[in-house]
């Protein structure tokens, strides 16, 4: 019911909107350029039946667009970005992220691609936690580890979606209850994610949740990014700075030690541009277990609050990713995990090290290290968390 109404208001707003295009078109046939401009300037949010799950829940397909041209696909299975367009520097708008072409294949196996991460983004060693004296076990699923949310995390939900127009942007604003001891969590929680795309080619991410009971809670996006747009090409060549001084050093399990290590002179330091090939084979214990970058940086954060974190600029095509966010940490995934077996949305397969995540967070196994930020959220607060990824070329 509830649900019926919110697809009802989507669809609503969405009309809205294309009849408001509609009249300033209209408008423009007799008047001049500057209306033109004026039609341009509003962002336009459609949507698209997607698919069915297996269990009978219809998916849709929310395209959001801004008055450049840049287009943000989401489907309500996962709130997974199915497609980002985004100009090279000759203005030529592409896909910028790795995906599938249809929901069948977002369900078989996915890696995450484009999707909401939860509830704990990253590892939790052996899926064990306390919480004043009580000990919970989450479903575990990578290796004897937890990761990304457990076998049916946030990634695999489907998401009530709600539209929101603003004079130029265009928001989806996306709603899931996680039921108490889902995948092993205390609390029933009530999440909301929104992605605001801004008419300065900029996709914001808005990350809430409340509890009834004390949890923990730790939300990311898990974008693969290939800013060439040719998914048979890697990333190697993608430049990437991470304005960290520390990382995360992992065991062979990738939990973290503890320690928290200087990125000077090692394979790590990412402070200067670098690009992900430059140092990924060097002789490195910490890039061995990773099979790669797999890790986590420590955000300096010497402007409290909402800062660059990381950016990633393609050469060729003089894209550039900029990434800025008010959470301690980034994952950076170089892709290690992607082996050429799974089908790329424009042919052929996703080549190893064809993508890679910058995922902001908190720190990975943070319930079970005392000297890692608090991941601990309690009924009567809300959880906030803000992450942008902005777009353009130089
Ligand atoms: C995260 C993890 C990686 C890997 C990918 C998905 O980024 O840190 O180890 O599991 O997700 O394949």
């Amino acid at each position: 019911m509830n649900i019926q109404k919110t697809y009802l208001y989507g669809f609503t707003i969405v009309l809205f909107a294309s009849l408001n295009i509609q009249c300033k078109g209209n408008k423009k046939d007799k008047i001049s350029e500057e209306t033109d401009t004026q039609k341009m300037e509003i962002a336009t949010i459609e949507k698209a039946a997607y698919g069915t799950t297996p269990e009978g829940e219809s998916v849709d397909k929310y395209t959001l667009k801004n008055q450049k041209g840049m287009e943000v696909d989401v489907i309500t299975y996962g709130g997974i970005i199915t497609s980002l367009k985004v100009p090279n520097k000759d203005n030529v708008y592409e896909d910028v992220v790795l995906g599938y072409d249809s929901l069948a294949q977002y369900i078989n196996k996915n890696p995450y691609f484009g999707a909401i991460i939860g509830r704990y983004g990253n590892r939790i060693a052996k899926g064990k936690f306390s919480l004043d004296g009580k000990e919970y076990q989450l479903a575990t699923n990578d290796g004897p580890n937890h990761l990304h949310g457990g076998i049916k995390g946030f990634d695999k939900v489907v998401w009530t979606a709600v539209a929101i127009k603003g004079d130029s942007t265009a928001s989806l604003k996306l709603s899931y209850l996680s039921k108490d001891l889902e995948e092993g969590y205390p609390g029933n929680l009530k999440t909301i994610v929104t992605y605001t795309l801004t008419n300065d080619n900029v996709l914001e991410v808005l990350y809430e949740a409340t509890t009834d009971k004390k949890t923990i809670v730790n939300l990311t996006q898990h974008s693969y990014f290939n800013l060439s747009a040719d998914f048979s090409k890697t990333i190697l060549d993608h430049e990437i700075t991470i304005n960290a001084d520390t990382y995360i050093p992992v065991d062979a399990t990738l939990i973290p030690t503890g320690e928290l290590a200087d990125v000077t002179s090692t394979p790590f330091d990412f402070r200067a541009a670098k690009t992900i090939g430059k140092d990924i084979e060097a002789k490195d214990d910490q890039l061995k277990k990773g099979l790669g970058y797999d890790h986590c940086w420590v955000l300096n954060n010497e402007n409290e609050g909402f800062k660059l974190a990381a950016s990633a600029y393609h050469p060729e095509s003089g894209r550039l990713l900029e990434i800025y966010t008010d959470e301690p940490g980034i994952q950076f995934y170089s892709g290690n995990f992607l082996d050429g077996t799974l089908p790329s949305k424009t042919g052929g397969t996703y080549p190893h090290r064809s993508g890679f995540c910058l995922e902001t967070q908190h720190f990975p196994d943070s319930p079970n290290q005392k000297d890692f930020p608090s991941t601990v959220l309690n009924p009567g607060e809300k959880y906030t968390a803000k992450t942008s990824f902005k777009f353009s070329v130089k």
